[in-house]
C-alpha cells in the first residue's frame, strides 16, 4: 500500500476530507501517516494503522518518505514547505487544498468530472502536482460541465452568491453570532404581535451597525450581504473575481480563453455557494437541448425544472447542503437574445468546492 501524508487534516476543509474518505473506504486502499504542525509525537486518529502517532509537518525528511502528501493545511504551510520537499528531491505526488500553487504551470486544478482527460494526460507526462480549484469555480464547472464539454460557451457572467465557509469556521461562528444578536435586540417585540414593525426595524438597523461583530468579515454580515471577497486588484476585480476566468480556463485546458467575469459578493448562507450567471451560447439552441447537454454533464448535477415550487423546494442551501449534488437550475432564455440563458448553480462549498476533488485525485493516482 501506498503511504499517504495527510496534513491539516483536523482543520474544516480537511476534516470534511476525512469523513469523505472514510465514507468512501479510501482509508482501506492506502497506508495514511498523520502529520501535524502543533503536536508531533501525539496519538493519530484510529484511520491510522502503523503509524499510530502524529509526524511533524514540518519535517521534510519525513513528509518525504511518503508516496503521496494531502494537505489541506493552507497556503502558508504550502508556500513553506512545498519548495523544501521539492528542493530535496522528493518525487512523490503532491495533492493540496491551497491556492499558492493553483496557477503555477506544472500544477493542474484537479476537478475529474470535469478535465479527467487533463489530468490523466498530465499524469502520464509526468505530473505530481495536483491542485484543488477555487471552490466557486468548481461549483460552477461542476454544474453546467455539458455546456462547457461541448464547447458551447462563449462567455460567462457570474454573479456569486458565497457562504460564510468560505472564509473559515471563524467566519460561519461570525455569522451565526451576529443573527443571534439581532434577534436578541428584539425578541420581546417579535413575542408581542401587535408590536410596529418600523419600530423593530429601527432596532435592528442600529443593532446592525453597533454590535453585530465584524472581527473577521470586516462588515457585519448577518441581516445583510457583503459585496467583496478577498483582497482587491489594481483593475477593480477582486481577487476573487480574477480566479474565475483564470482558473475555468486552466480547469478546462482549452486553447481559446473564454471571458469569466462578474461580481462576487458574500451572503448570510452556511456552506453553500450559488451563483446567478449569465451564458453567451456559441449557437442558438432549443431550451430542450441546453438542459438535456446540462443533465448529462456529470452524475452529480441535480437538475431542476424552471418551475416556482420545485426551485423553492430543491433549489436553495436548505435543500442541498451537506451533500454532492449540485443544483442547477432557473434555467432559460433572456431578452437579451436567443443566444443567451440563465442559470443558478448552487453546491457545499466544502464538498465539490474543496474536498471532494481531493479525495478523487488520490483515487486516481492509486490507480
Ligand atoms: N475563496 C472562497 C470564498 C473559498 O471565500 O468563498 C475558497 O475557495
Amino acid at each position: 500500500k501506498q503511504l499517504v501524508g495527510l496534513v491539516g487534516w483536523r482543520g474544516m476543509v480537511g476534516s470534511v476530507l476525512m469523513d469523505r474518505m472514510q465514507a468512501e473506504g479510501d482509508f482501506d486502499l492506502i497506508e495514511p501517516v498523520f502529520f501535524s504542525t502543533s503536536n508531533a509525537g501525539g496519538k493519530a486518529p484510529a484511520m491510522a494503522r502503523t503509524h499510530t502517532q502524529l509526524k511533524d509537518a514540518n519535517d521534510v525528511a519525513e513528509l518525504a518518505k511518503c508516496d503521496i502528501v494531502i494537505t489541506c493545511q493552507g497556503g502558508d504551510y504550502t508556500k513553506e514547505v512545498f519548495p523544501r520537499i521539492r528542493a530535496a528531491g522528493w518525487k512523490g505526488h503532491w495533492i493540496d487544498a491551497a491556492s499558492a500553487l493553483r496557477m503555477e504551470d506544472d500544477a493542474v486544478i484537479v476537478l475529474d468530472p470535469v478535465n479527467d482527460g487533463l489530468i490523466k494526460s498530465r499524469l502520464a507526462a509526468g505530473g505530481r502536482n495536483w491542485i484543488g480549484g477555487n471552490c466557486t469555480n468548481s461549483i460552477l464547472l461542476m454544474g453546467l460541465a455539458g455546456l462547457f464539454k461541448a464547447d458551447l460557451v462563449e462567455w460567462v457572467s457570474s454573479m456569486t452568491y458565497q457562504a460564510a465557509s468560505g472564509g473559515g469556521a471563524n467566519h460561519m461562528r461570525e455569522l451565526l453570532k451576529g443573527m443571534g444578536v439581532i434577534y436578541g435586540s428584539v425578541a420581546g417585540e417579535l413575542a408581542t404581535p401587535a408590536s410596529a414593525i418600523l419600530e423593530i426595524d429601527r432596532k435592528v438597523a442600529a443593532t446592525i451597525r453597533q454590535d453585530v461583530p465584524t472581527e473577521f468579515f470586516g462588515a457585519p454580515l448577518a441581516g445583510g450581504l457583503i459585496p467583496w471577497i478577498d483582497s482587491q486588484l489594481p483593475n477593480g476585480q477582486s481577487k476573487e473575481e480574477w480566479k474565475g476566468q483564470a482558473e475555468v480556463n486552466k480547469i478546462l485546458g482549452t486553447p481559446a480563453t473564454i471571458p469569466v467575469d462578474g461580481l462576487c459578493v458574500r451572503i448570510g448562507a452556511m456552506r453553500c455557494h450559488s451563483l446567478a450567471l449569465t451564458l453567451k451560447l456559441k449557437r442558438d439552441l432549443p431550451l430542450a437541448e441546453i438542459e438535456s447537454l446540462i443533465k448529462g454533464g456529470n452524475p452529480w448535477v441535480k437538475f431542476v425544472a424552471n418551475d416556482k415550487a420545485l426551485t423553492l423546494q430543491e433549489l436553495t442551501p436548505a435543500a442541498i447542503t451537506g451533500g454532492l449534488q449540485v443544483g442547477v437550475g432557473r434555467v432559460r432564455k433572456l431578452n437579451m437574445g436567443p443566444e443567451y440563458v440563465s442559470a443558478f448553480v448552487i453546491g457545499d462549498q466544502l464538498l465539490w468546492g474543496a474536498a471532494e476533488p481531493l479525495r478523487r485525485m488520490l483515487r486516481i493516482l492509486l490507480g
